[in-house]
C-alpha cells in the first residue's frame, strides 16, 4: 500500500537535496511524495536557519499541520506523522520538543539516513525522537544507492559544514565542521545520476570551493581536481558549484574555468560587504581589494564569467561610509544576479552579542532598497546585453504557455522560447530578442537545433 509523503522545504539548495534523498530512503518504505499536506501519513518541514523568524515560521507552520492531522484522524482517515528535520531542528530540537509536543521526530541534517529506524520507533509509539548528533560520515554512507534525482539539471553534495565561522552565521553551528565525500563515491553518484538523464550537475557545498575529499593513491582531491575527473564523464554537458568562499578561490580553481568546457561560467562568490573594517568584523578574513583582485584574475581566465553574490546590510556599527564602501564594490565588480539581506542576529553568533551597535531597522530597510536598486539595474543591464546574441541554452521543462519551453542559459538566466516539447532535455542555441529583469525571451536558432545533442 502505498502512503503520501509531504515535505515542505525551506532555505538553500543543501536543503532541497537532503529532502530528495529524504523521498528517496522513504520510497522502499512505500511512501510517495504528495504536494498535499492534508492527505499525508508523513509530513516533514526541512527547516532552514540562516535567517530571522525561522523557528516562529516553524512553528506556526507546525500548527497548520496538527490542524490538518486532527481532521484527517476525526474523518477517520488515518494519522499523521509529523517531523521536523534540518537547521531549526539541528538548532532548536529541545525547545521544538517542548513547544509542540505533538511533533513526532525531530532530527537534524546528518541524520536524516536513520529515517526509517526513527519511523519504526515512531509507529512502535516509542514516543518523541531527537536525533541532532553530528555523525556526518554515516549519513552518506548510508544514503541508498538508487539515490538518483531524475532531473536534468540536479544537484550533488560534496561538501558539508563549514570551519570559516562568520561572525553573523549560523551554519558552523548547525551543520558543523566541514566534512568532503570521497571523490569515487562522487563520481558512482554523478555517473547514476547521468545515466537516469542528468545532464547538468550542481556540486553543493556551504563551503564548496573548500572541498578536500579523499582522492586517488590515498591523496587529498581539490574541487578543481574533482571538476576535471567529473567533466570526463560521458554525457554530461554541463558543470556547476556552489556555494564558494573568496579565501578558497585557488589560482588552479580559477583556472579551470578557462580550460574545463563543461564547467559553466556563473559564479556564485558572495563577498557580504565592501567595507574593510566591517569585513573584519565579519571575520570574513579577506579586504575588499582582495575580493576585487579574485574577479580580476578569474575574468583573466574566463572574460564571460557571470558573478553572483550574497551581502548583508546593516551589520552592527555599520556607518553610511562603510554602507557605501558596498555600493562602491557592487559598481566595480558588476553582479549578473545577487542575494541580499537585512543583518538580523543569530542567537549564539559572536555578532549577536553585539548588541549597543545594533543598527535602526528604518535605517537598515532604507539601505537594503538602494542597494537592491542598484543590483536589479545590474542584473537588467546584464540581461539586456544578450539581446540579439545567441545562447546556449538546456532546455528543462514546459512553460505555462502554450508551446511555450524554459531552460537556462550557461550564466543561469532562465531563457523562454518557443519549442516542441520533444526537445525538452537538449541544448538548444537560441536568439534572444528581449532581456527582462529576470529571464531572457528568445527563439530557436532555425539551423542550429542540437537535435544530435
Ligand atoms: N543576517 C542576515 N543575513 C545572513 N546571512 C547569513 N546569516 C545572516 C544573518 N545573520 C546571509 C549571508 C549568507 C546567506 C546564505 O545568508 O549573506 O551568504
Ligand atoms: Fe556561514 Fe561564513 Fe561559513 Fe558561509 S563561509 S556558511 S557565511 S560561516
Amino acid at each position: 500500500m502505498t502512503k503520501k509523503l509531504y515535505i515542505s522545504t525551506y532555505g538553500c539548495q543543501m536543503n532541497v537535496y537532503d529532502s530528495a534523498r529524504m523521498a528517496d530512503i522513504l520510497s522502499p518504505l512505500g511512501y510517495s511524495l504528495t504536494d498535499q499536506p492534508k492527505n499525508a501519513d508523513m509530513a516533514i518541514l526541512n527547516t532552514c536557519h540562516i535567517r530571522e523568524k525561522a523557528s516562529e515560521k516553524t512553528f506556526s507552520e507546525l500548527g497548520r499541520l496538527r490542524n490538518m492531522r486532527k481532521a484527517k484522524q476525526e474523518s477517520d482517515k488515518g494519522d499523521m506523522i509529523i517531523a521536523v528535520a534540518g537547521c531549526v531542528a539541528q538548532a532548536e530540537g529541545k525547545e521544538i520538543m517542548k513547544r509542540a509536543s505533538y511533533v513526532d521526530m525531530v532530527f537534524g541534517p546528518q541524520s536524516y539516513h536513520k529515517l526509517p529506524e526513527m519511523l519504526a520507533e515512531a509507529s512502535r509509539g516509542a514516543g518523541h525522537i531527537l536525533e541532532t548528533d553530528f555523525p556526518v560520515e554515516a549519513k552518506f554512507d548510508h544514503l541508498p544507492n538508487e539515490a538518483i534525482d531524475k532531473n536534468l539539471s540536479a544537484f550533488l553534495t560534496v561538501q558539508e559544514g563549514c570551519d570559516k565561522f562568520c561572525a553573523f552565521c549560523v551554519v558552523p553551528y548547525t551543520r558543523g565542521a566541514e566534512f568532503s565525500r570521497p571523490t569515487t563515491d562522487i563520481i558512482a553518484e554523478a555517473k547514476r545520476m547521468i545515466t537516469a538523464g542528468t545532464k547538468e550537475i550542481t556540486l553543493l557545498g556551504q563551503n564548496v570551493n573548500a572541498y578536500h575529499g579523499d582522492g586517488k593513491n590515498g591523496k587529498t582531491a581539490t574541487l578543481a581536481q574533482l571538476i576535471y575527473e567529473l567533466a570526463e564523464l560521458d554525457g554530461l554537458q554541463r558543470l556547476r558549484y556552489t556555494t564558494s568562499h573568496p579565501l578558497e578561490m585557488t589560482d588552479e580553481l580559477c583556472q579551470a574555468h578557462r580550460d574545463v568546457d563543461i564547467l559553466m561560467p556563473y559564479l556564485h562568490l558572495p563577498v557580504q560587504a565592501g567595507s574593510d573594517r566591517i569585513l573584519e568584523a565579519m571575520n570574513r578574513r579577506h579586504t575588499g581589494a582582495e575580493y576585487r583582485r579574485i574577479i580580476e584574475k578569474l575574468r583573466g581566465y574566463r572574460p564571460d564569467l557571470a558573478l553572483s553574490g550574497d551581502f548583508i546590510v546593516g551589520f552592527p556599527g555599520e556607518a553610511e561610509s562603510e554602507f557605501e564602501d558596498t555600493m562602491q564594490l557592487i559598481r566595480d565588480v558588476k553582479y549578473a544576479q545577487a542575494y541580499s539581506f537585512k543583518y538580523s542576529p543569530r542567537p549564539g553568533t559572536p555578532a549577536a552579542a553585539l548588541e549597543s551597535q545594533m543598527i535602526p531597522e528604518e535605517v537598515k530597510s532604507e539601505r537594503l532598497s538602494r542597494l537592491q536598486a542598484l543590483l536589479n539595474e545590474q542584473q537588467l543591464a546584464f540581461n539586456q546585453s544578450f539581446e540579439g546574441k545567441a545562447v546556449s541554452v538546456l532546455l528543462e521543462r514546459e512553460g505555462k504557455r502554450e508551446g511555450q519551453l524554459i531552460g537556462r542559459s550557461p550564466y543561469m538566466q532562465s531563457v523562454y522560447l518557443q519549442s516542441p516539447p520533444h526537445r525538452i532535455g537538449r541544448v538548444a542555441t537560441v536568439i534572444v530578442e528581449e532581456g527582462n529583469a529576470n529571464s531572457l525571451r528568445g527563439k530557436l536558432k532555425p539551423s542550429s537545433v542540437a537535435d544530435a545533442a
